[in-house]
């Protein structure tokens, strides 16, 4: 019972994958969706370009679910639509970034520069 489960999961997994990765190729990686299925703005400028790297190598760990994570539930919210909601404010989010969250999230305050917080929030403006 439970191997047909996953039987079948992983055959739901391989016939969405599909789509998807036709999608990254027509768009020839420069930016869009993740593999993941966030959906993210296009990345327009050089900051927001930067910002997606610097979220990808520090924040993904927490902030990028993955099926597995979900599961466990151990993945931080995945910060789609940050600004989008209306009691947030830019800069009660950089001193989140510079501060971290007690026994939650770490602070980055010696991890960047300013010009690199201002690539990070210009990029988390259009996830
Ligand atoms: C070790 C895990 C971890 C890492 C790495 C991490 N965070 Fe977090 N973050 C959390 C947790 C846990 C919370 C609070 C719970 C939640 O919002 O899901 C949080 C909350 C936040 C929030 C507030 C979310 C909200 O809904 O109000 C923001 C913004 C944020 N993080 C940004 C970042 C950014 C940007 C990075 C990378 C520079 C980062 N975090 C790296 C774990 C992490």
């Amino acid at each position: 019972m439970a191997c047909r489960l996953v039987l079948r999961l992983l055959l739901f997994a391989v016939l969405l994958s599909v789509p998807v990765g036709l999608a990254a190729q027509e768009e020839g990686g420069g930016g869009g969706g993740s593999a993941l299925g966030v959906t993210v703005g296009k990345l327009q400028t050089d900051e927001q370009k930067r910002g997606d790297a610097i979220f990808h190598k520090n924040c993904h760990l927490c902030h990028i679910a993955t099926a597995q994570k979900r599961e466990l539930k151990i993945n931080a919210n995945e910060l789609v639509g940050l600004f989008k909601r209306p009691n947030i404010n830019e800069q009660a989010v950089r001193q989140l970034i510079q501060n971290g969250i007690p026994k939650r999230m770490p602070a980055f305050t010696y991890n960047f520069t300013a010009a690199e917080v201002d690539d990070l929030v210009a990029y988390l403006k259009i996830r």
